[in-house]
């Protein structure tokens, strides 16, 4: 992108609430209601965001001429910022080829991918994109053969990070989805017609590249229907994972491992004991319990309990630069996110991908300088919660 034309959208669309009303104009209801809802009557979904809204960060002043650096490093690797995408499953019904436009924007950036089990790309098509960036998402399959097959392909296609997500055990009813009259598989009702061709932007990327497929999981539910391909994914991956389970892909995996969804000081425990690199502390954006609390609230126990034995990544309800800091205060080694990303792309394609790494990048800088941090080691190893 131009820089006069970055400038120009930076000027329209200063916050990740600016891209998220624009996505909400330019996608399908039913797409736009997968994407933002929660689940129940939405309470852990309100308490996600204004719970992060509602962490006061105390600045300290006399610092000099502070110019902020927000580079970082995790797992042995150099990342331009401390923060990056957060798997998504299904990103093409919410705008075709989703996956390939945030891995290679991530690739540009310096920032990691990662690529959803349930993407509607596979690991052999996105890993060259991500390059060096690239993190693949594990709903971890029941049979072993299966797994290790799949964690084969994810290795050979150059991802040299696994996360596991955890906090699926089943799957979720999502009220909204089923009000907007989302099936799985998507089906092409008279409403779903209308919906596309109020949005023809949408419309003109699903007719040149076809409305999204589970590829990752085609040749294991060994049919490209998309009915057959969603009933043996239900069936065959996520539930069920265990410690026992952890520990055997820890065995095989010889990259960084992460484990995604962990909530409990007691699970981080755990999570230690199995030898992961890193914690993904997450309510996995809200979607899976309407009683769990907010991710933000349970981050400082876990840090704390894990004291450093295991990186501490971070998601949920992170809407901005200063929330990326909020959760660096708090005791995140990294960031992750995930609706604020397809936000982005939804609302200006590839443009959106490079604008909203552009703006948590400032976001981010401009708040630490308040702060008075010039590195995200400082901002980190900082004690600027009002309890600390
Ligand atoms: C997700 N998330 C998710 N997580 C995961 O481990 N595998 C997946 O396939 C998906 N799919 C998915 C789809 C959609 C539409 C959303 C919004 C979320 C959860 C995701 O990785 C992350 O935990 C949350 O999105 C973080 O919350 P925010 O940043 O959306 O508030």
């Amino acid at each position: 992108m131009k820089p006069s034309r970055r400038a120009k959208l930076m000027r329209r669309y200063p916050s990740i609430a600016d891209l998220r009303d624009r996505a909400r104009k330019r996608i399908p209801h039913v797409a736009w209601e997968y994407l933002d809802c929660g689940l129940g009557d939405e309470a852990a979904l309100a308490r996600t965001v204004e719970s992060m809204r509602n962490v006061p960060l105390v600045p300290r002043f006399m610092k000099g001429d502070i110019q902020p650096e927000v580079g970082t490093t995790l797992f042995g690797r150099s990342f331009a910022a401390p923060f990056g995408v957060a798997p998504i499953g299904l990103g093409g019904l919410m705008w075709a080829q989703v996956e390939k436009i945030l891995a290679k924007t991530a690739a540009s950036y310096s920032i990691p991918y990662t690529l959803s089990t349930v993407a509607a790309q596979t690991p052999e098509t996105v890993g060259p994109l991500a390059q060096e960036m690239g993190w693949f998402q594990l709903y971890p399959p029941r049979a072993r053969e299966l797994r290790d097959e799949l964690i084969g392909r994810v290795r050979d296609a150059g991802f040299n990070t696994l996360v596991v997500t955890a906090d699926v055990p089943a799957p979720s009813r999502r009220e909204r989805t089923l009000r907007a009259g989302l099936r799985m598989p998507p089906r092409i009702t008279p409403r779903f017609i209308w919906q596309g061709l109020c949005n023809p932007s949408w419309s003109a990327r699903v007719l040149r590249y076809g409305l999204p497929r589970l590829k990752t999981m085609e040749p294991y539910a060994r049919s490209a229907s998309m009915r057959d391909v969603v009933t043996f994914v239900e069936t065959h991956m996520g539930c069920g994972v265990s410690w026992d389970y952890l520990n055997e892909i820890r065995d095989q995996w010889q990259g960084a491992l992460i484990l995604k969804g962990i909530l409990h000081p007691g699970d981080a425990e755990l999570a230690v004991e199995a030898g992961v690199d890193g914690i993904q502390v997450s309510n996995h954006g809200a979607r899976q319990l309407d009683a769990v609390p907010a991710a933000i609230d349970m981050l400082p126990a876990i840090a704390r309990q894990v004291g450093g034995r295991a990186s501490i990544l971070f998601d949920s309800g992170v809407r901005s630069g200063l929330d990326v800091a909020r959760a660096l205060a708090l005791g995140a080694d990294f960031v992750m996110l995930g609706r604020a990303f397809v936000y982005a792309v939804a609302a200006l394609g590839a443009d959106g991908a490079e604008l909203v790494v552009e703006l948590l990048k400032l976001d981010l800088k401009l708040n630490m300088s308040q702060l008075g941090f010039s590195t995200v080691e400082e901002l980190k190893s900082s004690a600027v919660g009002v309890d600390s």
